[in-house]
């Protein structure tokens, strides 16, 4: 079995971006572009992957790290981007012990390991190098592949070809293999592009043809995985067939999706078996939604973790927050940082939980604002609740006991607590501790002013 290693070519700014972040950093689908190549050459059996920076090496480095805190990765530093040839030089060293090596460009956030693996089996056809290629409709900028009767003949870059040449419809695709020696010889013969002063790798299939070298080729069925993101319309489009394709596998595995075309579904994130999703959500940072569990239209959920059999009602919002089997949700509910609604719990319309934990089946069904609350099993937060729990300086907790049950428009000064089966009378500001099974009453007594319509009226003489 030979072994395999990976370049990945992410030097580059990548000036159509017009960012002052470098272009292997942009997101799509809720991950960065470097991800995707680098994910799908360890797919593919690469035993370790060289990534080549220059543009905010540190800042590459450090989210590279983050994404793949347990593989073989290594970083080699290209100092000037002088070309792709230039850049993959850089890599020579740290590949020159395997039998054969994969070079990918940085920004191709659809390529997959399956593919891949195709130029790997072409390899071993042709003997010499082979690459990815793709017939598409708008070929635009990228290199064009010139065959002849022996297969490959020459890459020519959009830039320097003549009209004959930019009518071919097949590209590169940027993906080759290649066994290390034979490719670094050839890449330390290329000479500097006349127009851009720039070493393209993509001169050495011209190199290997005049050794009398074959070129090999895989030509990619469905051109879409050929997408490139080199400015923000790319990337917009490579987004949108990233959503399209994690929402596919997700109906393929067995949740029910409403208007496919109008979710977005980051890649990291997961649904389970027999959960409907209902049009214009958003999941992302590796949200985890479990079976059965049916989420409305409009909700956005960020970070966050579902159980089993959880009903989220429309137009929720939450945010890197767990919310545990059968809860119901919304509408209109926000969850922010730190809040954990447990098994069974209900969070009702416009209530709003912060670093809030709601017990079992306790619910909090209208219009409350539970902030740093620690709240029992079976409790009744009324419509209206309100915990005061920020005095301009710091934030401070409110601890609800279980059974306890708050009277709607009530005020909680924090800190306090209420204790088990307490209750707390509407409209009560609650600003000392409430012992268990009390009841706690603040408000004034209600009094009659009798007659009091009549006399204002006959005073205003209407
Ligand atoms: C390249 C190919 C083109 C192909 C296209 C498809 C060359 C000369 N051309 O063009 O045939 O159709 O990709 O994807 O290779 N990079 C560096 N250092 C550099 C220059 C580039 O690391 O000095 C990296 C970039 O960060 C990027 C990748 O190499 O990830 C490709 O560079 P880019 O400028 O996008 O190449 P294209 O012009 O698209
Ligand atoms: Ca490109």
């Amino acid at each position: 079995m030979d072994r395999l290693a990976a370049v990945v070519l992410a030097a580059g700014l990548g000036t159509r971006m017009k960012s002052e972040k470098a272009k292997c950093l942009h997101c799509a689908a809720g991950m960065p572009l470097i991800w995707y190549p680098v994910k799908a050459a360890f797919d593919a059996g690469a035993e370790k992957v060289v990534i080549v920076v220059g543009h905010q090496r540190e800042a590459v480095q450090a989210e590279v790290s983050r994404l793949f805190p347990e593989r073989a990765i290594e970083f080699v530093v290209q100092e000037r981007q002088l070309g792709t040839a230039h850049a993959t030089v850089c890599a020579a060293d740290s590949v020159a012990g395997y039998d054969l090596a994969v070079f990918i460009n940085g920004d191709l956030p659809l390529l997959t390991g399956r593919t891949v693996s195709g130029v790997v089996d072409a390899f071993r056809k042709s003997g010499a190098f082979a690459l990815l290629t793709a017939h598409v409709r708008n070929p635009g900028g990228f290199g064009r592949i010139v065959r002849d009767d022996r297969g490959v003949s020459e890459i020519v870059e959009a830039r320097d070809a003549d009209p004959c040449q930019l009518a071919i419809d097949e590209v590169n695709v940027g993906v080759y293999v290649a066994a290390p020696g034979p490719l670094f010889e050839k890449l330390a013969q290329i000479r500097a592009a006349s127009g851009s002063g720039e070493y393209y790798f993509t001169d050495v299939v011209k190199s290997f043809r005049a050794d009398g070298r074959d070129v090999g080729s895989f030509v990619l069925a469905d051109s879409t995985d050929a997408r490139q993101v080199n400015d923000r319309l790319e990337l917009a489009v490579a987004e949108g067939l990233l959503h399209a394709r994690k929402v596919r596998e997700l109906m393929l595995a067995g949740v029910t999706v409403h208007q496919p075309d109008s979710q977005m579904i980051d890649f990291d994130c997961s649904i389970g078996c027999d959960t409907e999703v209902f049009p214009g959500c958003e999941l992302r940072s590796a949200t985890r939604i479990g079976s059965r569990c049916v989420v409305g239209r409009g909700c956005v959920l960020s970070a966050t973790s579902v159980g089993d059999g959880v009903e989220i009602k429309p137009y929720s919002v939450l945010f890197d927050s767990v919310v545990e089997d059968g809860c119901v949700l919304g509408p209109f509910c926000h969850l922010r940082p730190a809040s954990r609604a447990m098994q069974g719990s209900h969070v009702g319309n416009f209530v709003e939980l912060k670093k809030t934990t709601l017990g079992p089946g306790s619910k909090a069904n209208h219009l409350a604002y539970l902030g740093d609350c620690l709240i029992g099993s079976g409790a009744n937060i009324g419509a209206g609740t309100i915990t005061c729990n920020y005095d301009g300086y710091k934030k401070m907790p409110t601890e609800i006991g279980d059974g306890a049950f708050i009277g709607s428009d009530s005020q909680l000064v924090a800190p306090v607590k209420v204790g088990a089966g307490a209750y707390v009378a509407a409209g009560t500001t609650v600003t000392a501790d409430v012992p268990a099974g009390a009841l706690a009453i603040s408000r004034v007594e209600q009094k009659h002013v009798e007659g009091y319509a009549a006399r204002k009226k006959a005073r205003s003489g209407r």
